[in-house]
């Protein structure tokens, strides 16, 4: 180019000067691309449409408490009478829950003492009970209740574990997007719906930004769905339109089983148990009490260490051969001979398919189960939570045998009448919540009527196994 030669062409010191501008633009034009990669790289807030409020830094994760979540269950008014006794189990005055509400198609004639505050849900005769009650999200925000990262949907049959819950979601972010909960375990049911849906019953959290853009888009996108069967299958369509899919926690029970729930809650996964649902649809879960009677005896171990609820640990007695799987504040099984652990830690299917009809036999899980025999003289012996004690030194819990028929059984367990464990609180730290190990134990003593098991941290090249 003619000025460019001219340029070229000019004194070695307006050529240095050239030189010197060259270098200069040279540099800012590389400070400019860093800029650019490190936009690309880290892209500032304004980047994105805003959702939300627009934050410069996103705020210290605080520690999360049961007053950050606001339960909502959704109930009736024909339901809530059988429902009630259910719901004062887990929402008791000892769990100290001021952000539980239980939404309503209609008034109730006499209000209830000692359930959570009641929210009448609008008027919607022509609405299904499916439709209602995906609006409770909706109706659930609406509330305004200050200072709440996650919102919690339930049944008025799911039992919730509420501080597990607090542990479990204290995992994710809030200030993400997140919809958190479980398929069924069956897998009919799950192929009826959908495999990655949260199931209602089980319970569900979605985190509060989530829940404010889910609430502004619901109405509009619910009425794309008013064929579906269920809330829940609604509000997971809904959050599949914005684009969420479902993050699996296996402790929400949607307990699509009946009849006797044992081999489940024995062989709990080693994620914190978050809730259980269909109570109605299964037998007692402790023998020789009431639904109630049994659910309040569970959450009596509950209220002592909620972590450890259900937690299976395994050990071995050597000299006498035999093995004790304990489901901690539930039961436990004590085997003549030594078992492998992963056959130990599988389902045995003393539940029956939640379809019934002639082809139940062909029922599907979505988890290995083993047979329990109907011979009650070929399963293990079981012992059922008694009591339990909590003072500084640590835990004890108390099991006492249940005896299921005569039985020629060796002499170590013929004589076993109960069956004391010794445990620390588990305690509640996010990095062992999101890498679990489970826990190891040792049988101390065995007396004549009385076993001794101490539950502890494995060492870090222990087995679980027979020792010796
Ligand atoms: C619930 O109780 C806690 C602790 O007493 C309190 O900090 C919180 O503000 C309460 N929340 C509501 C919505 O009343
Ligand atoms: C309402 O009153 C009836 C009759 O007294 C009683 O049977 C029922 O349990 C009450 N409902 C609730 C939710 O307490
Ligand atoms: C439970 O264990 C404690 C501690 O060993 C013992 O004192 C108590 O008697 C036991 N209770 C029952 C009901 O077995």
């Amino acid at each position: 180019m003619h000025t460019f030669s001219r340029a070229f062409t000019a004194t070695p010191s307006r050529f240095k000067h050239f030189l010197l501008l060259l270098s200069a633009l040279l540099f800012l034009s590389i400070l400019h691309r860093l800029h650019h990669l490190h936009h690309h790289l880290y892209p500032s807030p304004a980047a994105f449409p805003t959702f939300e409020s627009p934050t410069t830094l996103p705020p210290p994760l605080p520690s999360l408490s049961v007053h950050h979540l606001l339960f909502s269950v959704a109930s009736s008014s024909s339901s809530l009478n059988s429902r009630a006794s259910y719901l004062r189990i887990w929402h008791s005055p000892i769990s100290h829950l001021n952000t539980t509400f239980l939404f309503l198609d209609r008034p109730l004639p006499n209000s209830s003492l000692s359930l959570p505050p009641i929210i009448v849900q609008a008027k919607s005769s022509s609405l299904s009970a499916g439709h209602r009650i995906a609006r409770i999200v909706k109706d659930a925000l609406s509330l305004n209740v200050p200072g709440i990262y996650w919102y919690v949907f339930g049944d008025d049959d799911t039992f919730f574990f509420t501080e597990n819950l607090v542990r479990i979601l204290s995992k994710y972010d809030h200030n993400k997007w997140y919809y958190i909960g479980c398929g069924s375990e069956s897998y009919e049911q799950n192929e009826k719906f959908y495999f990655d849906m949260a199931f209602g019953g089980g319970g569900y959290a979605i985190s509060a930004p989530l829940a404010r853009v889910l609430g502004r888009v619901l109405d509009s996108c619910l009425d794309r769905y008013r064929h579906f069967y269920g809330s829940d299958a609604r509000v997971f369509a809904c959050l599949a339109e914005l684009g969420v899919h479902l993050t699996i926690e296996p402790g929400f029970h949607q307990v699509d089983v009946r009849g006797n729930l044992f081999g489940l809650l024995s062989a709990h996964p080693l994620s914190l148990v978050a809730s259980l649902h269909h109570i109605d649809a299964v037998e007692p879960i402790f023998p020789g009490m009431s639904r109630i009677q049994a659910l309040e005896h569970l959450f009596n171990a509950v209220h002592v260490d909620p972590a450890r609820v259900l937690q299976q640990s395994v050990c071995y007695d050597r000299t006498n051969s035999l093995t004790v799987s304990i489901s901690w504040g539930y039961a436990i099984q004590v085997y003549e001979g030594n078992e492998l652990l992963p056959e130990v830690l599988t389902f045995q299917r003393t539940f029956k398919p939640w379809k019934r009809g002639k082809n139940v036999a062909s029922s599907r899980y979505m988890f290995k189960t083993r047979d329990y025999p109907s011979d009650p003289c070929k399963r293990p012996v079981v012992f059922f939570l008694h009591t339990e004690v909590a003072d500084t030194a640590g835990i004890w819990t108390n099991y006492t045998r249940h005896s299921a028929g005569d039985c020629l059984r060796s002499k170590e367990i013929e004589k076993l009448k109960e069956i004391i464990v010794f445990s620390h609180n588990l305690g509640f730290d996010i990095e062992q919540m999101k890498a679990p190990r489970r826990d190891c134990c040792d049988i101390l003593s065995s007396s004549d009527e009385t076993m001794r098991i101490q539950i502890r941290k494995c060492g870090t090249d222990e087995l679980i196994t027979r020792q010796g």
